[in-house]
């Protein structure tokens, strides 16, 4: 019979050393818990119309990459493609859209996009919204999450990208000085530049083609027109973290959801290779409105687990010690399951790996070893007899020592 592959893009994933999904998962709650943000869950198929009207019909995750059908009432619904608009669509279905919140989720995504390194159709979020806060504090305590973030998973050779997008009469006033400037350029853009110059010409300063990035260079910038408020706010970010992080001032910044008002940033790294960015998010007042819900500010932002998992991969940072129990012989086994229990019991940290069947000692110590074991517990007849275990250790000075129970517990307590 024919088998069964997994959809291009959307592998399956196991946890290994290399995999650090769970314990990146594990420190950004910590992150956000600190920040007394509460996490929240919204289902991942939506009405097709909500990713429409947040995302923006002229995006290209609605034009390209939304993965929708109509179910058996001919509805159309969409897997999501990213988390803010549900949790907007949420609070606004509450009727807690004239209250503060601080909030964070996390869970997969979904984008029909090419897959290639750091880049699949479904993938995992972890996100956090500021809902109903004004542009001001709530903008610096986002890029303090984000900070946060840098500095406990060590990702100093990461750049933050910041720019400001103004408000509207901003955004009116340069897209107007823009659209002047593109006239000398009539008839050179190429079709999606073109496309983008008719449904949404912001977008066109994040363009790939490097013949009009370095026309668009010499051309206005945005940070041209903002006021003397948005400065300083750009100013601040820089001032008060650019100590911990590395923080790069970018007017080509745009972000590619057209829900973005205010402030938008990008973390990208050296060491993802062409899908750089691993964390994006800005300022969205609008979208509470364009959801139907009341006046409602709003700043967040969202990071790429799988990218971040990347940038720690290469950095082959902490995994997890491994330690091998083996018995000689399969009649140990019941004490030996004890022994294990208790020992996990006090130290959840070390990933301890037994193997108390009849297969040969020397068997086993070899697939300890492969699986990079620190140290081998091993119980023969001897060690049975006068209740202790030996531990052998797989560094270079390659140490043997026996050890009593009560010694072997204090000793993986303290590993
Ligand atoms: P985004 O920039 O579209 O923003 O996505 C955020 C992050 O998700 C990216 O930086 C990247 O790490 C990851 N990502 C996006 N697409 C893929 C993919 N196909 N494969 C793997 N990882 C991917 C948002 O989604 C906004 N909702 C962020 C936000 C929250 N803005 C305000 N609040």
């Amino acid at each position: 019979m024919d088998k069964i592959s997994s959809i291009r893009g959307m592998p399956d994933v196991f946890q290994s050393d290399t995999n650090y999904l769970a314990e990146l998962n594990e420190v950004l709650s910590k992150i956000f818990l600190s920040h007394n943000l509460i996490e929240v869950n919204t289902p991942i198929l939506e009405q097709t119309e909500l990713f429409v009207r947040s995302t923006g019909a002229t995006s290209d995750i609605v034009n390209k990459e939304i993965y929708s059908f109509n179910d058996r009432n001919e509805q159309s619904l969409s897997l999501r493609p990213e988390g803010t608009a549900g949790v907007v669509r949420s609070i606004i279905q509450k009727k807690l859209d004239n209250a503060e919140h601080k909030l964070w989720y996390q869970g997969p995504m979904f984008r029909y996009e090419r897959p290639q390194k750091g880049r699949f159709r479904q993938f995992n979020q972890a996100g956090v919204e500021l809902l109903g806060f004004e542009e001001g504090s709530s903008d610096l305590e986002i890029i303090s999450i984000v900070c946060d973030i840098f500095i406990e998973l060590e990702l100093e050779d990461s750049v933050l990208k910041i720019n400001h997008l103004g408000d509207k009469d901003t955004k009116e006033i340069f897209l107007s000085e823009l659209l002047k400037y593109l006239k000398n350029y009539d008839g050179k853009l190429n079709e999606s530049d073109s496309e983008k110059l008719n449904k949404n010409p912001l977008r066109l300063l994040d363009s790939k083609d490097t013949e009009l990035k370095n026309f668009l260079n010499k051309g206005p910038k945005i940070i041209d027109f903002l006021s003397p408020e948005q400065l300083n706010l750009l100013d601040m970010i820089q001032s008060v973290f650019g100590k911990y992080v590395e923080i790069e001032l970018d007017s080509s910044l745009v972000r590619g959801l057209d829900y973005y008002t205010g402030l938008v940033f990008e973390a990208v790294s050296s060491n993802l290779g062409a899908q750089d960015s691993f964390l994006g998010g800005g300022r969205y007042d609008d979208l509470s409105q364009d959801l139907g819900g009341k006046e409602m500010p709003a700043i967040g932002f969202a990071i790429g687990l799988e990218r971040l998992n990347l940038i720690k991969k290469q950095k082959n940072i902490k995994a997890n010690k491994v330690i091998s129990f083996v018995t000689t012989s399969s009649k140990m086994s019941a004490l030996a399951f004890k022994i294990a229990q208790l020992l996990r019991s006090h130290n959840y940290d070390i990933r301890l790996e037994t193997n108390f069947t009849d297969a040969s000692l020397k068997a086993k110590l070899r697939k300890a070893s492969k699986l990079g074991a620190k140290f081998v517990f091993i119980m023969g007849d001897e060690e049975f007899e006068s209740e202790t275990i030996t531990v052998k250790s797989f560094d270079e000075d390659g140490y043997q020592v026996n050890m009593t129970f009560d010694e072997i517990l204090d000793f993986y307590k303290n590993i």
